[in-house]
């Protein structure tokens, strides 16, 4: 929408400009925003080449802060401004951003002729054009009307004390109670590695880090340069009017036991994760737009800031355009923040239920996918012949009495008969513009409006409505399912009037049959009298049933993919499951951009956003408990003893394209499956991995030039694994298997007991493996290497899954999820 908008106002200044001066037409030349990324080490790496140790901990090696590194800093920084005073002309171009920290390389705003100078610049290693950045939240007002989509492919107290969690995100509401600081538990312990700022600005002022919110800062430069930004709701501060950044950073390390109440109503206690882990925040998604350059920014200050782990519930838009996935800008500035020893948790996308569809990568992340919990909010419909019929809605009943019931009316029917408006379905049947209809008919009515034209193609809405039957003063609306479109999707929102959506159309119909049968019309279809009645139930109420967790519908799938052709690759994405559907959590009032959430200071949103928080403070939770672990160490801790049965008892279900439809879900669903936490804490054995690891991993996919790893990674490839699937993960996943073949694996045991593991597998069906040793003992800190053995039994079109599953003698388990293509027997 930015883009187009600024394309409009260029295009009529261009007009102008000709009309004047015909030979500066081409300053019309459309800019835009590119990453550049050079030679040369970053403050945080620098004086470490070659030393082949690599740094677990920021700090180790160089401190950012010396003078040297400040001087380092500088001279990067001048040479990004030379290169650009060179190789560009005057006034053609600004720079955004020097990155400097954990990339050297910079952003700039300018025009295709002059990046294609930049490329040619010496020193320059990489020029990507910006990718817009969003929020991985599945809108709760977008998801009604999805239905274009089902056709396409498809100790409170002290948990988490002493770490840091970062969160790149929309920003954050300081005054939520979800971020209060506590008097009677103050934080009091220092951060000796953390070195936060706390930047000021619109309605956050300096004394909104208050212990609990440690640091916060805001990267603007990209979207100023992108679009022109609102003042009214684009603050240039870390407040968050989006409600997103609260929403997550209270799902990690909100405070324990926050009452949530909405219009007036109790809904229960929100906690994060880990209540007692502090919050550094890196603003760089605004209402009007993210663009990725902000993120990275933000993403170079948090790792040298000190962050332990960083919360990406954002995303760029799009796979990278030219780079393979793994090589794109902003998988490098991940990978570099791992190697600086900070763990990257990020949201795999919502484009699911289809594959190909996950939007993180890299195995130097850990990708999360969202599930469905068992807690659903019935709502009732009462028809005046005692039928209920089941729909959804957060709101409240009818009437307070409950039983008395109102005239019951179809909004096509109340129509003003020689109305002056458009006759079309948003006017009448969305009931989406009061003036539409007979205040007389409707007034202290049940109005049922039907789902059409107008919410299929997007320009409809519930705050329509809504803001209908209050000033119409109906009793309640009725939102019904049209056959015409098929069931949607409804997602539990407030109504601030009675309201209850009916998102089935079998149940649509009952509603539609029992009005005809009450409804007497004339020759010509118009009503005589109405004497239907209904009421709405209360709509508020959870209640938990029914088989969880499940793989939520919107939750995007593997395999992993290589390029923008989806060429699979040997790494498992998803890596977990976590809650994402319908999840409270702290909301800012503002609320920007859902007017429909507007006022709350709590939100039940869904997406992959809501799921990645969890993992994040979970992961601070065992950070806390084993501060020497390396990313991967608390990866793999999470992923090797995450169940995949549900509570049932079976093995975990994942939601499909069609409303309700349920099938057995795999890993490229759910990874190695949904996150267990108290087992997390004490996995046993883990798998591990550091940079020099992914460099290798890099080295051996196939049909890669060593000189493009080396341009994009600055890592040569001195060593490379026998394939991809070497690479140490707590998975393993090939996608083209043929004959026979033996992966490699390194265990370590983290436990404090020397413990005997016996290695059990569930071999996928078309291949055959065998683990040697059969058996082993691995003493604490002790490493275990494993071969898995593969051969093809049968060859297949598609992925077929298993798992190994080590077996301890003191009740430790690790699971390990087998993703194999079996091409051919040989
Ligand atoms: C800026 O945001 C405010 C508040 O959301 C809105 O009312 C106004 O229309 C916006 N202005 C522009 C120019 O988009
Ligand atoms: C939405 O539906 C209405 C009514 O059919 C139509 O007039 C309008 O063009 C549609 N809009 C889009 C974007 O398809
Ligand atoms: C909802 O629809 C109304 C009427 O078409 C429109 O004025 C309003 O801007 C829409 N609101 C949102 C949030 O899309
Ligand atoms: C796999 O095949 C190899 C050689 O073809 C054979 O030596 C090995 O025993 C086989 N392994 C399994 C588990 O069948």
């Amino acid at each position: 929408m930015a883009r187009s908008r600024r394309a409009v106002w260029i295009s009529s200044l261009t007009r102008k400009l000709l009309t004047f001066v015909i030979a500066i037409s081409c300053i019309a030349e459309e800019r835009d925003i590119y990453i550049v990324l050079m030679e040369g080490e970053p403050v945080v790496f620098h004086h470490q080449k070659n030393s082949g140790t690599m740094p677990t901990e920021k700090g180790e090696g160089s401190d950012p802060n010396s003078e040297a590194s400040k001087s380092h800093a500088k001279h990067l920084i001048d040479s990004h401004d030379q290169l650009l005073q060179t190789a560009l002309d005057a006034g053609s171009y600004t720079k955004l951003y020097s990155f400097k920290n954990i990339v050297n390389g910079f952003a700039v705003h300018t025009s295709p002729s002059q990046v294609e100078r930049i490329k040619k610049a010496p020193g320059v290693k990489i020029v990507e054009r910006d990718r817009r950045a969003k929020l991985m939240t599945t809108y709760t007002p977008q998801f009604l009307g999805l239905p274009a989509v089902w056709t396409q492919e498809g100790g409170d107290r002290n948990a988490g004390e002493g770490t840091v969690i970062g969160f790149v995100d929309s920003g954050i509401d300081p005054l939520h109670p979800s971020f209060a600081g506590d008097p009677t538990n103050p934080y009091i312990s220092e951060l000796p590695r953390f070195s936060g700022t706390c930047e000021s600005g619109p309605l956050f002022p300096e004394t909104s880090c208050n212990g609990k919110i440690v640091s916060a800062r805001f990267f603007s430069a990209g979207a100023q340069a992108a679009t022109a930004l609102n003042a009214s709701m684009d603050f240039l501060s870390p407040f968050d009017a989006a409600g997103h950044g609260s929403h997550v950073a209270s799902i990690a390390a909100g405070n324990f036991g926050v009452p949530v109440v909405v219009d007036g109503f109790y809904y229960g206690k929100a906690s994060g994760m880990a209540p007692r882990a502090r919050i550094a925040v890196y603003k760089a998604i605004y209402p009007s737009v993210g663009v990725l350059t902000d993120v990275l920014a933000a993403i170079d200050q948090a790792v040298l800031d000190g962050v332990h782990i960083l919360t990406l519930s954002i995303g760029p838009d799009q796979p990278p355009e030219d780079a393979i996935t793994f090589l794109g800008t902003f998988e490098i500035f991940m990978l570099a923040a791992n190697k600086a020893g900070i763990l990257v948790i990020q949201a795999v996308g919502n484009g699911g239920p289809g594959p190909y569809t996950v939007v993180s990568y890299s195995p130097w992340t850990v990708g999360v996918a969202a599930s469905d919990t068992d807690r659903s909010y019935p709502g009732t419909l009462i028809l005046g012949n005692g039928q209920k019929i089941g729909g959804v809605g957060l709101s409240g009943p009818s009437s307070g009495q409950g039983l008395l019931q109102h005239r019951l009316i179809l909004a096509k029917d109340a129509v003003i008969r020689n109305g002056n408006f458009p006759r079309i379905s948003q006017y009448i049947e969305e009931c989406q513009y009061p003036e539409a209809l007979d205040p007389a008919v409707v007034l202290g009515s049940v109005v049922i409006c039907t789902f059409s034209d107008g919410f299929y193609n997007g320009t409809s809405n519930l705050t329509a409505i809504i803001n209908t039957a209050k000033v119409l003063g109906f009793v309640g609306f009725v939102l019904v399912a049209n056959p015409r479109y098929g069931d949607f999707i409804a997602e539990p929102i407030p109504f601030s009037v009675p309201g209850i959506m009916i998102p089935r159309t079998s149940d649509a119909l009952l509603i539609s049959q029992y009005y005809e049968e009450q409804t007497s019309r004339d020759k010509r279809g118009l009503v005589i009298s109405y004497s239907g009645r209904a009421a709405i139930g209360e709509g508020r109420t959870a209640a938990c049933m029914g088989r969880a967790p499940t793989v939520s519908r919107f939750s995007a799938r593997g395999p992993d993919y290589i390029d923008q052709r989806k060429n699979p690759t040997d790494v498992l994405k998803p890596d977990i499951l976590a809650p994402g559907h319908q999840i409270w959590a702290a909301w800012s009032p503002l609320s920007a951009s859902d007017p429909m959430l507007a006022g709350q200071n709590f939100a039940l949103i869904s997406g992959t956003s809501m799921a990645t928080p969890h993992i994040s403070g979970i992961a601070a939770l065992i950070k806390q408990n084993n501060p020497k672990w390396t990313p991967s160490m608390i990866a793999s801790a999470m992923s090797t003893t995450a169940t995949k049965y549900d509570n049932q008892g079976d093995q975990i279900m994942a939601h499909g394209f069609e409303i309700d439809s349920l099938y057995t879900a795999a890993p490229f669903g759910f990874g190695a499956g949904h996150v267990n936490p108290s087992r997390a804490m004490d996995p046993g054995l883990v798998f591990s991995a550091g940079y020099e690891d992914y460099i290798s991993f890099l080295c051996s996919l196939p049909n890669l030039d060593p000189a493009s790893i080396r341009t994009a990674t600055g890592g040569p490839c001195t060593s490379s694994f026998g394939s991809p699937a070497d690479l140490n993960l707590a998975s393993v996943t090939i996608t083209a298997l043929s004959g026979s073949r033996t992966v490699h694996r390194r265990v370590t045991n983290v436990a404090s007991k020397p413990e005997t593991y016996v290695c059990g597998v569930l071999p996928p069906v078309g291949v055959m493996i065998d683990i040697h040793p059969p058996w082993f003992r691995v003493a604490p800190q002790g490493i275990q290497d494993l071969e898995i053995r593969l051969n093809v039994t049968q060859a297949l079109d598609d992925f077929s899954f298993g798992e190994i599953v080590l077996t301890g003698s003191l009740d430790h388990i690790a699971r390990i999820p087998l993703s194999v293509l079996p091409v051919s027997l040989s």
